[in-house]
């Protein structure tokens, strides 16, 4: 494992992309990045203050990719984790891949499969508090507490609890994790549209599924969805 630290970058995801001889849990950690890359082609605001960063994880050939499917849920148990163990806040997990804090999102997953690698890219607003116009949908621990906390004592804490959890998951419990995460799980009870199908549905979001995906209560039935097909009602 190795750290490269950087004031100003891109983006970490795309600088672990382009590094040459990568090695286990290879970090990037930058301060700013000027073409912070979100899921689904978005933009990921990326001021001073936040956690940004990426690491490297090797694929396991003895999993499957539908198992590989779980890792961003394990990701973000391993974020919520760290943040209740070292500040004691409670946030929630946001099936598929965020942490939500008093209703905003605090923290975004991306994960990118690179050859043999899964490039896992982090972003956690942690001290910074300017969110322009996602004022009203993205917090910060710093808005939420009113402190100031280390950034790298947090970063190396997330890797810390997603190496417990990873090896669970490679022992096989994950029951047991899913578990956990369903008793953390943001969307339980919400009224929320599914889109990205030919009809536009809405439901009332259930549990997370043994397959990673989420059981959504439509009229009389039940239905289980895949990743990125779940908004919530406003
Ligand atoms: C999302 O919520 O859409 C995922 C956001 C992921 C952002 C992080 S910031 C560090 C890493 N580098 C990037 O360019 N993106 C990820």
């Amino acid at each position: 494992m190795r750290i490269f630290k950087f004031d100003t970058i891109d983006s970490t995801n795309k600088f672990l992309k382009n590094l040459k001889d990568r090695e286990e849990y290879d970090l990037v950690i930058a301060k700013t990045q000027s073409a912070g890359r979100g899921r689904r082609g978005n933009v990921w605001l990326s001021e001073e203050g936040a956690g940004l960063f990426s690491f490297m994880l090797k694929e396991d050939k003895e999993i499957s990719m539908e198992e590989y499917a779980k890792l961003p849920i394990i990701i973000g148990y391993s974020i919520l984790k760290a943040i209740e163990k070292i500040l004691g806040l409670k946030p929630l997990f946001k099936w598929t891949n965020d942490i939500y804090l008093n209703g905003k999102k605090l923290s975004g997953i991306l994960v990118e499969k690179d050859g043999d690698n899964f490039i896992i890219g982090i972003g956690i607003n942690i001290n910074n508090v300017e969110f322009f116009e996602l004022n009203d949908f993205a917090t910060s621990l710093k808005k939420e507490t009113g402190n100031d906390y280390g950034i790298d004592e947090i970063i190396f804490k997330i890797i810390e609890e997603f190496k417990i959890q990873y090896e669970r998951f490679l022992n096989r419990e994950w029951d047991i994790i899913l578990k956990e995460i369903n008793s953390v799980n943001y969307l339980f009870g919400k009224r929320v549209k599914v889109t990205g199908i030919k009809e536009n549905l809405e439901g009332i979001a259930g549990d997370i599924l043994e397959s990673g995906k989420l059981e959504v209560y439509i009229g009389t039935e039940v239905r289980e969805f895949n990743i990125g097909e779940i908004h919530i009602c406003k």
